[in-house]
């Protein structure tokens, strides 16, 4: 994964003074990073008994369709508020730069669901925090959560489930 990780571009101060914000467009638009990716992605969950990969919004969208492609899945997003047209149960929690709001359609998850939540980056953990607990609210059979990319620093894997498996592909 160095390959990847050379990719991706550092950009001090956005979108606040003090935050160090890891660009992965630049990895996005490397056709090579991206195979990498989908290939890393994939064999991590291929042997899971994955039914639905909930991706979210917006840059965990790009990797969780990829991922349920990949592991033949359904992809479910998280969304921000507003967005979803039926009945929704939603979440509000702090994240690196700033407070947020995540809704998941009600009916979105079964508890004959394997889950993977996936996301782009792994900052403080709010935002996959409050993921996991829209999910487990649905009772699937078991939930992984899963990054391309986790800023250990921020010590965001301390905040996560205990019981949940986490993995990421980089690591800052
Ligand atoms: C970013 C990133 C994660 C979250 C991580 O999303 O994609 O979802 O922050 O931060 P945390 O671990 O501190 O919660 P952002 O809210 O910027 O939205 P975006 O995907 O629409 O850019
Ligand atoms: N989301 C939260 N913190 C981030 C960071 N430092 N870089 C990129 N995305 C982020």
């Amino acid at each position: 994964m160095e390959y990847v990780k050379s990719k991706i571009r550092d950009i001090i101060d956005f979108p606040k003074p003090g935050i160090i914000f890891r660009d992965l467009t630049t990895m996005l638009k490397d056709a090579k990073a991206m195979h990498m990716v989908a290939d890393g992605l994939a064999s991590l969950y291929r042997d899971k008994g994955i039914t639905k990969v909930v991706g979210i919004e917006s840059r965990g969208f790009i990797g969780g369709s990829i991922l349920a492609y990949e592991i033949g899945a359904g992809f479910v997003p998280a969304r921000k508020p507003g967005k979803l047209p039926a009945d929704t149960i939603s979440a509000s929690f702090e994240k690196e730069y700033g407070f947020d709001t995540i809704e998941l359609h009600a009916d979105a998850i079964t508890p004959d669901d394997i889950v993977v939540i996936h996301d782009d980056l792994l900052a403080t953990g709010g935002t996959m925090n409050a993921a996991y607990e829209l999910v487990k609210t649905m009772n699937p059979k078991k939930i992984y959560i899963n990054f391309i990319v986790e800023l250990s620093a921020l010590n965001g894997r301390d905040v996560l489930p205990k019981e949940a498996e986490v993995t990421s592909l980089i690591v800052y």
